[in-house]
């Protein structure tokens, strides 16, 4: 049985101000579901130290393929991990758009996250325009394979792949639950050859909103969320959670009980 699991990524916004403010809205992970807020690394042990003794976890969004080194601007899986980490996003279409980050990096990274012992959340999907010239199962396909061929299986535990359509992102353009059912039932295929269909989780990522996220949920094979924009509101990011836990429960929020 896998548990659903919503991951936040706040990308590059907040600041001390709404990450102290969001900690007091935002009330706790609801039961049954793993939550992951990933804030930019600057602000990654303030999150640590406003979210104590609730059960949230974090993560960072991207990581060093080296864990030391000459590499200004850069910070190392382990560094992260040092902070409180203990999830890394790899490979998220921004970074591979528009920081240049080929296949083969990405693997590095996925392997830079296991080798620091983080969670790495391995993120996959295809453009509007190789969704449209009938590309997008090839493409999430090379990008997954670039990753599993040079993984052992012990590699892929405790991972997550994330399917993210890139025409989805902060479009508000989300996937239809068949549309994103249909490509994680691909990818759970895929994982099958590597032996870990059955506990992996996939997360569908963009333009989650609070409506909308228990169709999503509701699929066989997707097991929560990677959420941007709705994730810096702590309303719906509590929303979000509350459908992961069970597609009619009422949200609340400033609850630390763990009920809701
Ligand atoms: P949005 O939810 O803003 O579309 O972003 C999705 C995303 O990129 C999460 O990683």
């Amino acid at each position: 049985m896998r548990r659903a699991l919503v991951v936040a990524n706040w990308k590059m916004h907040g600041d001390r101000r709404f990450i102290t403010s969001f900690a007091s809205q935002y009330g706790d992970a609801p039961v049954g579901v793993d939550v992951v807020i990933c804030p930019p690394l600057a602000y990654l042990a303030q999150c640590v130290a406003a979210f104590r003794g609730r059960r949230i976890r974090f993560g960072v969004q991207n990581v060093a393929t080296v864990p030391s080194g000459a590499l200004t601007g850069e910070h190392a899986a382990e560094m992260a991990r040092d902070l409180g980490a203990e999830y890394a996003i790899i490979g998220h279409s921004e970074r591979r758009s528009l920081f240049g980050e080929s296949d083969a990096i990405v693997a590095q990274k996925f392997q830079a996250a296991k080798r620091a012992g983080l969670n790495p959340i391995l993120c996959v999907g295809e453009t509007l325009q190789q969704r449209r010239s009938g590309r997008a199962h090839a493409t999430v396909h090379a990008q997954l394979a670039a990753v599993l061929d040079n993984a052992p299986a012990p590699a892929l535990e405790h991972a997550t792949i994330a399917y993210e359509p890139v025409w989805a992102i902060g479009t508000g353009a989300t996937a239809t639950p068949a549309v994103a059912q249909d490509m994680h039932a691909a990818i759970r295929e895929r994982l099958g050859r590597a032996g870990v269909a059955a506990r992996t989780r996939l997360l569908y990522g963009g333009s989650i909103k609070a409506d909308g996220a228990a169709a999503l949920f509701a699929a066989a094979d997707i097991d929560g969320g990677l959420v941007g924009g709705a994730s810096l509101d702590a309303t719906a990011f509590a929303a979000i959670c509350c459908a992961a836990a069970c597609a009619p429960c009422a949200a609340t929020t400033n609850d630390t009980t763990g009920t809701q």
